[in-house]
C-alpha cells in the first residue's frame, strides 16, 4: 500500500493512534452549533436544508452495518438523553426486507465509513421508497455514493482506513453523531447556551484525552498475553457503554478469531453467567456514572463464580486490583463523551491480543474492508 505503516507494525495499529489526529480534523472549525454544519458540503442538493429539516423532524432512524452499527447504538443514548428525540437503530440488512412502518417525519441516518456498503445503501433507498425523504449520513468518504443519495452529510475526516476493522472511523462517526445530537437538541429548543458551550468545550479537548488514553496501551500489552491464550471472551458494559462492550467483543472477533460476546451487565444472570469460569475473562468498561453500583454488584456475581475480571475504571470508581480483578484506570472521567475514551483500550486488546496470536491483523481471514455486494 502507498501508505507507510512505519514506525507502526500494522495499519490498524497507526490508526488507532491516529485518533486524536482524525478526531481535531473532524471538528476542525466547529465553533458552535449550528444546522449549517449537516447541508451538504460536496454537493448540495437543491432544497435541502438542514435548519428547516431538523425543525421538522420528531423521530430519528439510524441505518448502519458492523462497526458503523454500533456507532449509531451509541447515538441513540444521545439522542434520546440530549436532544429527547425518539430514536431507532436497525441493522440495514434487516431493515431493508422487513415491513415496518414509515413515518415522513423521521430523520433517517446512515452511518458508513465507506459510503459504498450495499446493505446500507439498500436500507437508504428503502426508507425513501417508503416515503422518507429526510435523509442525513456520517460519512468518511465525500465522494462515496452515500453522499450523493443523502440529502444532508457530515462528511468525518479520518483520513482513509486500511485496517479491515475500523477503529479511527468509529470514533470519528461518534464525534459527528455527537454534533447531530446537540444540533438537533438545539433545534427543539432543549441545549442552553451554557451546556453548549460545556460540551464545545469538552469536544475541544478530546484529542488531548485521547492521547492520554492511548499512552495506557503498556498495560493493555499485559492483558493482552492473558487473551492470547483464551477461546472465549465475554464483555460487560451498560447504557451508553454498552455498545462499546459490543464493538470490544465485534473487534476481538473479527482479529483475533477469539469468541467474543458482549452483554448489558444487567442481563448477566439471565444466562451468560452459566459460562463464566477461570478459563473466560470477562471485560468491564466501568465509567463513573449513574449505573457504577449496579455494575460493581453485576462484577461481584462474576467473582462470586470464579470469573476473572478485566475493568476499564474511571479513577474515582474506587475499583481496585486484587485476585481475579485486573484494573486499567482511565486517565479522566469523560462524561457524555465517555464512550470515545473507553473503546480505545479494547481496540488496543483486540490489536495486541491478534498480534500474540500472530493472525492477519489489517487482512483478516474470510473479512472485507467494504462490502459493495449483498
Ligand atoms: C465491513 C467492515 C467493517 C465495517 C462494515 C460497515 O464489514 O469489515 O469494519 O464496519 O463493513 O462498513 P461501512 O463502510 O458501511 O462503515
Amino acid at each position: 500500500n502507498c501508505i507507510e505503516v512505519a514506525p507502526y507494525s500494522h495499519y490498524m495499529q497507526k490508526e488507532i493512534f491516529e485518533q486524536p489526529r482524525a478526531i481535531a480534523d473532524t471538528l476542525e472549525g466547529v465553533e458552535g452549533i449550528t444546522p449549517e454544519l449537516f447541508d451538504q458540503q460536496m454537493n448540495h442538493q437543491p432544497g435541502a436544508n438542514a435548519a428547516r429539516v431538523f425543525a421538522q423532524i420528531d423521530s430519528v432512524l439510524i441505518l448502519a452495518c458492523g462497526t458503523s452499527y454500533y456507532s449509531g447504538c451509541t447515538a441513540k443514548y444521545w439522542l434520546e438523553s440530549i436532544a429527547r428525540i425518539p430514536t431507532q437503530v436497525e441493522v440495514a440488512s434487516e431493515y431493508r426486507y422487513r415491513d415496518s412502518v414509515p413515518n415522513p417525519n423521521t430523520l433517517v441516518v446512515t452511518i458508513t465509513q465507506s459510503g459504498e456498503t450495499a446493505d446500507t445503501l439498500a436500507a437508504l433507498r428503502h426508507a425513501q421508497s417508503l416515503g422518507m425523504h429526510h435523509t442525513l449520513t456520517i460519512c468518511n468518504v465525500a465522494t462515496s455514493a452515500m453522499v450523493r443519495e443523502c440529502s444532508l452529510a457530515y462528511v468525518t475526516r479520518a483520513g482513509v482506513e486500511i485496517g479491515v476493522a475500523s477503529t479511527k472511523a468509529f470514533t470519528a462517526q461518534l464525534a459527528g453523531l455527537f454534533l447531530l445530537s446537540l444540533c438537533l437538541a438545539q433545534a427543539k429548543g432543549r441545549l442552553p447556551e451554557a451546556e453548549e458551550a460545556r460540551h464545545l468545550k469538552a469536544m475541544r479537548h478530546l484529542p488531548a484525552a485521547l492521547q492520554a488514553v492511548l499512552a495506557l496501551e503498556p498495560q493493555v500489552m499485559a492483558w493482552a498475553d492473558d487473551f492470547a491464550q483464551c477461546e472465549n471472551a465475554l464483555f460487560l458494559g451498560r447504557g451508553l457503554h454498552y455498545p462499546i462492550a459490543l464493538e470490544g467483543a465485534l473487534k476481538l472477533k473479527e482479529i483475533s478469531y477469539i469468541h467474543a460476546e458482549a452483554y448489558p451487565a444487567g442481563e448477566l444472570k439471565h444466562g451468560p453467567l452459566a459460562l463464566v469460569t477461570s478459563s473466560m475473562p470477562v471485560v468491564t468498561v466501568a465509567p463513573n456514572d449513574a449505573l457504577l453500583e449496579k455494575l460493581k454488584s453485576n462484577m461481584h456475581e462474576v467473582r462470586a463464580r470464579g470469573g476473572v475480571l478485566y475493568v476499564l475504571a474511571d479513577t474515582d470508581t474506587r475499583i481496585e486490583s486484587g485476585e481475579g480483578l485486573h484494573v486499567i484506570r482511565m486517565p479522566e472521567n469523560y462524561g457524555e463523551l465517555s464512550p470515545m475514551l473507553h473503546v480505545v483500550p479494547l481496540q488496543l486488546l483486540a490489536y495486541h491480543t491478534a498480534c500474540a496470536r500472530g493472525t492477519d491483523v489489517d487482512k483478516p481471514r474470510n473479512l472485507a474492508k467494504s462490502v459493495t455486494v449483498e
